[in-house]
């Protein structure tokens, strides 16, 4: 880390259009708030900065489906995200808004520069606009019947049934979300970003330069420079947005993948007048922490426009995670599936860092992962409470019981290997946790502080101070110990500073506790600190690894207990609160749902005689076998049984019944229409259906009749 005199982390600015989820803690603020808390440690130069963003269509279409205007939607949720970072105590130097006057004016100047470097194509394309509303209409504004599936309410860019991505020329009928009307298309001009240019130079700055990146953002980088990049517009005709600072530019927005990342630089602005030289000094080292959705904008586009703009420094890293699924299923906020991050703060209060400690123990660093709650329990009473919490309290209540509530003395000449083998182990865990933070293996590393705490145990249960204590006891009223004769009274010195050994060690080892686990459980570590009567300031790395960390003699508070069981009726209710939430969005979604447009009824056709219907042969058949046709996705191919023979009827069916599910059912045929060839198949009479509403259904008789039986 040598080569960088000063950090700036910045973590993905969340749409300010719903609450937190706790997918979007495991995917980057927690990460980014580990590694700052780690960097400040270590006393580095480092700003933390994040904030809402506030413009682009996520934001509109809240406010259309919630009745209020964008800016409300903004005010709302602005407050209610940056409530739940700082409950779950991610440190933000700043935490700013897009919204700002600052980022307004940063985000103008900085599309300046490049326009007036002549760094945008200008260019005319066909949008699709809403006539009755007079606008254009961004891809997610406009609906439509969806190639793949047949659901008419997908979108322009996702079929929200089937999943398929689309583009609005692909849908069935589209039209306006907003009045309903058919679109029609129209010119209109945007400034385009001409990301081919930038190839060359994205190539040697990731592809040879940063080989180091994590696979998974490496992996996403090289597959779009090899598939060769395009001008992308960084314009968009809107209302609500940042307008594009040109004179023939009404109605015009700056597309809000242009603005949101210089909405990093706005938020340093915001924070510090000394902001230039997080930006603009080459020993910066610039970090973004953020989800997959975001790796091809912050590793591709932003470094392009910073690169083109010319007085920015580039990110040295973008540790992307993946994503967190909940219960085996993906998060969805539109369906409620998520643990929303304000709700567990009320259920679970005090508890943050249980949550901090799940998440990042079951971090999607590598590949998407899943959050459980019978998980998030098992690893609370498991881990935080049986081993770090154990030991931390054990090493606590026996100093205050076996050396009346002080540090005890070290005793160099009673020492034996194992005091000094677990000594060795403060540097070594030191070393190991630095190095997985440093890489951004932030599982790695909580793991080994649970692992420094498991050692502690170890330790306390080979030693066993508290029989050591008996035993002394005994002497010192005169007796020897029944169970260990071995002790006499000369060696009453020498029980009294084994037991001041282990605890000294023990008392040590919490200590170094708390400053490893500080970046992980920042409330926990400062738990300990209060217990230990120590100031934060012994949470500074240059501490860790040391086992001079409390004086001997000095005099600790009572001992608390760190983590508390998470009971199973917890459990169970936390995974009804997640169906009763789904349940309830499901049924406000169908209840808001338009009513299914119903089909007209045909009008009557024109008369005919008696005649002319007699001459039918109407029979009730028995379908004996039913195959689909090759080739041809809609027919079957039947074997209808109507008791004087059996005919083969090719029916045009196949996308209404899957073949196994109608044999033995009845049916009633013309039984003397002419055969006529289909697919090659001669079909020998034709099979009467009802249809409603596209649906169609077979015309038999109420009860089960023999084949053959006539219908007049
Ligand atoms: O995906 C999102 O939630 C975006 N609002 C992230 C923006 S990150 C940055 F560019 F501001
Ligand atoms: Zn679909």
């Amino acid at each position: 880390m040598a080569k960088f005199n000063r950090y700036l982390i910045t973590a993905a600015l969340p749409y300010a259009n719903g609450p937190v989820h706790i997918g979007h803690l495991a995917g980057c603020y927690l990460p980014a708030d580990i590694y700052v808390r780690y960097l400040r440690a270590k006393k580095a130069d480092v700003k933390f900065v994040c904030g809402t963003d506030e413009h682009g269509v996520p934001i509109t279409i809240k406010a259309m489906k919630e009745g209020v205007s964008p800016q409300d939607v903004v005010d709302k949720y602005h407050k209610i995200i940056g409530d739940s970072f700082a409950a779950m105590g991610i440190s933000f130097d700043i935490f700013a808004r897009t919204s700002d006057p600052v980022h307004h004016k940063t985000s103008q100047d900085f599309f300046l520069k490049m326009y007036n470097d002549g760094l945008f194509e200008e260019k005319e394309s066909e949008q699709y606009f809403d006539p009755e509303k007079e606008m254009f209409l961004a891809d997610r504004y406009i609906v439509g019947t969806c190639p793949n599936c047949g659901n008419d309410k997908a979108y322009g860019d996702q079929c929200e049934r089937c999943g398929r991505t689309l583009s609005p020329d692909e849908l069935i009928n589209p039209h306006s979300a907003l009045s309903n009307a058919p679109l029609v298309k129209k010119k209109t001009k945007h400034w385009y970003m001409p990301l081919q240019n930038y190839e060359p130079w994205l190539k040697e700055y990731i592809i040879d330069g940063h080989k180091e990146w994590k696979n998974n953002v490496y992996g996403q980088c090289k597959s779009w420079l090899d598939s060769g990049l395009q001008s992308r517009a960084m314009t968009r005709d809107s209302n609500w947005g940042i307008k594009v600072p040109l004179p023939d530019a009404e109605g015009k927005v700056l597309y809000v993948w242009f603005d949101a990342p210089i909405g990093y630089i706005s938020a340093t602005k915001q924070l510090t007048e000394n902001w230039a030289d997080y930006w603009c000094k080459d020993d910066t080292k610039l970090v973004h922490f953020i989800g997959k959705d975001n790796i091809v904008f912050h590793c591709i586009i932003f470094p392009a426009m910073l690169k083109a703009h010319g007085d920015f420094v580039v990110p040295d890293n973008v540790p992307a995670n993946e994503f967190l699924n909940i219960e085996g299923e993906k998060v969805s906020t539109s369906r409620n599936w998520a643990v929303w991050v304000n709700d567990y703060i009320q259920d679970f209060p005090d508890q943050q860092d249980v949550l901090r400690y799940v998440l990042c123990a079951t971090a999607p660093e590598t590949k998407d992962n899943d959050f459980t709650w019978k998980d998030f329990q098992d690893r609370n009473n498991s881990e935080l409470v049986a081993v770090f919490g154990n030991f931390v309290n054990r090493a606590m209540v026996l100093m205050h019981k076996l050396c009346g509530g002080k540090v005890p003395a070290l005793h160099p000449e009673f020492m034996n290997d194992g005091d000094k083998d677990i000594l060795k182990e403060f540097g070594l865990a030191k070393e190991k946790i630095e190095n997985s933070i440093e890489t951004y293996r932030f599982r790695e590393a909580l793991s080994e502080v649970i692992e420094f705490a498991r050692k502690g145990n170890q330790y306390l249960q080979k030693n066993e101070p508290w029989i050591l204590a008996s035993v002394l006891e005994k002497l010192k009223a005169g007796e020897q110990h029944p169970k260990y004769p071995q002790y006499e009274e000369k060696d009453i010195a020498f029980l009294q500073a084994r037991i001041d050994i282990c605890l000294h060690i023990s008392l040590q080892m919490t200590a170094n506790l708390a400053i490893f686990s500080h970046p992980f459980l920042p409330f926990t570590a400062k738990r300990i600190c209060h217990m230990l009567k120590v100031v934060d300031r012994m949470l500074e790395w240059d501490n860790a690894g040391s086992d001079k960390l409390l004086s001997v003699g000095y005099t600790l508070r009572p001992p608390e207990l760190l983590f508390k069981q998470v009971e199973n009726e917890q459990v169970t209710a936390q995974i009804e609160k997640l169906h009763a939430g789904l349940k309830q969005a499901m049924d406000a979604a169908a209840a808001n749902a338009p009513a299914v447009e119903e089909a007209p009824v045909a009008p009557p056709k024109p008369e005919i005689q008696y005649d002319d219907f007699a001459k039918l042969d109407l029979r009730v058949g028995t379908i004996l076998q039913a195959e689909k046709v090759a080739k041809a996705d809609k027919l079957l191919k039947l074997l209808v049984d109507i008791g004087t023979e059996q005919r083969t009827v090719v029916s045009g069916i196949a996308m209404h019944f899957n073949p196994e599910d109608i044999v033995g059912k009845q049916v009633t045929l013309v039984a003397n229409l002419a055969p006529r060839k289909m697919r090659g198949i001669e079909s020998q009479g034709m099979i009467l259906m009802a249809e409603d509403n596209g649906k169609l259904i077979f015309v038999n008789p109420a009860e089960a009749v023999k084949p053959g039986s006539g219908v007049s």
